[in-house]
């Protein structure tokens, strides 16, 4: 729930220009739902991908203040994110629901971003891999990956907003049991097609540590794609 419309389109231009010139490197940016339709031409002209930061499992009905992921692919979305850490916390997603949203979201063509992640406690306690497990156990039930594919965010719940980021190491080491989930879940090709992002304080001063790492495909900025001084770095890392 960051930056005004004009805030968002100047955002968008200036970091346009710079995708523009990358090669090789996807960029997607997930704006308020009431931004996307009025961006969409923009990032089609400079070839940024849009993504909605949440949606409804059904098509259409009485579910006030919802959006439903048919909605963000008419206003031009690809990609949605599902699960992130504050709607599984403040707005009490649960996992059935999640799962519900990840394979709706599938259904009708739109790329999941499926986020998990482990509280501070849980991870004081020895808990982080037993916590990611069940999260992508439940999240995934029933998901046909054959088909389609998904992107997978490790966000610790702890890392977010909070200017603490998991260490190279923490990240590699939860990255490493997605990519064998999916592998054990799946399929060899699966695994290692599916892109696993790492979230959570990324900042210029800490993107090359954690791209460093050999299971981080990628990262889900949040803070720092706010502004263009430090979207720009991120995105621009290693191009
Ligand atoms: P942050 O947010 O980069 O500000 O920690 C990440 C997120 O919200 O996914």
């Amino acid at each position: 729930m960051n930056l005004s419309l004009s805030e968002a389109e100047g955002l968008v231009h200036s970091i346009g220009k710079k995708v523009q010139k990358l090669d090789g490197r996807d960029v997607l940016i997930a704006p308020p739902f009431t931004h996307i339709h009025y961006l969409t031409p923009l990032t089609k002209q400079y070839g940024i991908i849009l993504a909605g930061q949440n949606m409804h499992w059904e098509d259409q009905g009485a579910y006030t203040g919802e959006i439903s992921g048919k909605m963000l692919k008419e206003a031009g979305c690809t990609h949605v994110i599902i699960g992130h850490s504050e709607r599984r916390n403040i707005f009490k997603e649960d996992d059935e629901m999640i799962n519900q949203k990840t394979k709706k979201a599938l259904e009708i063509g739109l790329v999941p971003i499926l986020c998990v992640g482990e509280k501070l406690n849980e991870r004081e306690e020895n808990r982080t891999i037993e916590i990611i497990g069940s999260q992508l156990e439940k999240d995934l039930n029933g998901v046909d990956l054959n088909a389609h594919g998904i992107i997978i965010a490790y966000e610790p719940v702890w890392a977010i907003g909070t200017g603490k980021t998991a260490t190279p190491s923490q990240a590699q080491e939860v990255h490493k049991f997605i990519r064998d989930f999916l592998k054990n879940s799946y399929s060899q090709e699966i695994s290692e097609n599916t892109l696993i992002l790492y979230g959570g304080s990324v900042k210029p001063e800490n993107i090359s540590q954690l791209m460093a790492q050999s299971d981080i495909d990628g990262v889900l900025v949040g803070g720092a794609s706010l502004k263009a001084e430090t979207f720009i770095p991120i995105m621009e890392f290693g191009c």
